[in-house]
């Protein structure tokens, strides 16, 4: 092929390219290190030198211009939309430099309830759940609390205002209320657990807050024992904060319950130090609760168990103060 020839197949060729993978090609097949214009050059240097001039020349001008025409053909194909690669590299790292917005996340006492009823749904607990405002019957007379009992002193309780004569309610000051909700409806076999928020007048300090969280267990069937609450207990503190723990019960009061504990769980430190923390109030259904409910104590028993979510959570995370847990600071929140 003379570089007449080349030239005009070249410039044929330039006049048909529709893709970036024809340009590439093209430039190739004649640009290229192996291409036809370095085929030319490589002859070149075997002329004679008289003819060496002339034909590099020529050379030169025919480089030239098929080069132009490569430069012009890239233009085109570039301005079309068809032949630009619009694929996303979905390799490429994000720009998270340039956004400035965070995604949330549930708060930290909202997942502490969740790792609870999860854990105690896998023990084969549902999830009850009661008002918040609360009538006196189901915060305290139905859980055996009477009317001149000291926990009922109105100045330990949030009352609110009603007429008198008229149904006084309260904010709940214990999720126990829901105990009694769920014996109204439902007959046994019970297997609930109901967190919730509660209400009480406490003057706000490093672990006192006038709301906080509790979490109400209840179990009532036939033949329930001691031996059951004693069990589940374990169970359940050995799954939540691992099988090293040991739990103790402790004799207690509660209205509700007879006998009555409350339960520690002994935690083992890294400087080789083991401390026991309070965990909860538990104990075995009062008769008297299961009367007022109308579930006949000489064929169920049952037990009864409360913790404290904040507490567990704080324990949980090392946290010292509750007042961070409501104050809802971002940087305080961002941790969990
Ligand atoms: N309601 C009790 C409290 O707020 C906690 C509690 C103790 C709940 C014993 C129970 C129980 O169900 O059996 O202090």
């Amino acid at each position: 092929m003379n570089l007449d020839e080349l030239q005009a197949a070249a410039q044929k060729e330039l006049s048909t390219l529709a893709t970036m993978e024809q340009l590439e090609a093209f430039r190739i097949k004649y640009l290229g290190g192996k291409g036809l214009l370095k085929a030319a050059s490589d002859h070149l240097k075997t002329l004679p030198n008289d003819q060496k001039r002339t034909h590099g020349g020529k050379l030169n001008t025919v480089k030239q211009a098929i080069q132009i025409g490569y430069e012009e053909a890239k233009t085109r194909l570039a301005g079309n939309p068809e032949t630009v690669d619009t694929r996303v590299d979905i390799t490429e790292p994000g720009r998270m430099a340039f956004v400035d917005y965070h995604s949330g996340s549930l708060h930290i006492v909202h997942q502490t309830i969740e790792a609870l009823t999860d854990l105690f749904g896998q023990m084969g607990f549902s999830i009850a759940e009661g008002p918040e405002i609360e009538d006196e019957f189901h915060n305290f007379e139905a859980l055996n609390v009477p009317p001149q009992h000291p926990a009922r002193d109105p100045l330990d309780n949030f009352y609110i205002q009603r007429p008198p004569g008229a149904t006084a309610y309260m904010l709940r000051s214990q999720t126990s209320s829901v105990q009694i909700r769920v014996l109204e409806k439902q007959k046994p076999p019970i297997r609930i657990v109901s967190p919730g928020r509660v209400y009480r007048p406490d003057t706000v300090d490093a672990t006192h807050s006038f709301m906080f969280h509790q979490i109400e267990g209840l179990v009532v069937d036939e033949h329930i024992t001691m031996i059951d609450l004693k069990t589940c207990i374990d169970q359940f503190a050995k799954a939540f904060f691992g099988a090293d723990v040991e739990t103790r019960f402790r004799p207690s009061f509660f209205p509700f319950t007879e006998p009555s504990a409350e339960f520690d769980v002994q935690f083992h430190y890294a400087d080789g130090e083991s401390r026991w923390v309070e965990l909860g109030g538990c104990g075995m259904v009062d008769p008297n609760v299961l009367e007022m409910v109308h579930v006949d104590p000489e064929k169920y028993t049952g037990f009864a168990f409360g913790l404290g979510v904040e507490r567990i959570a704080m324990r949980k995370h090392g946290i010292e103060d509750i007042r961070l847990l409501f104050e809802n600071d971002v940087r305080f929140l961002q941790q969990f």
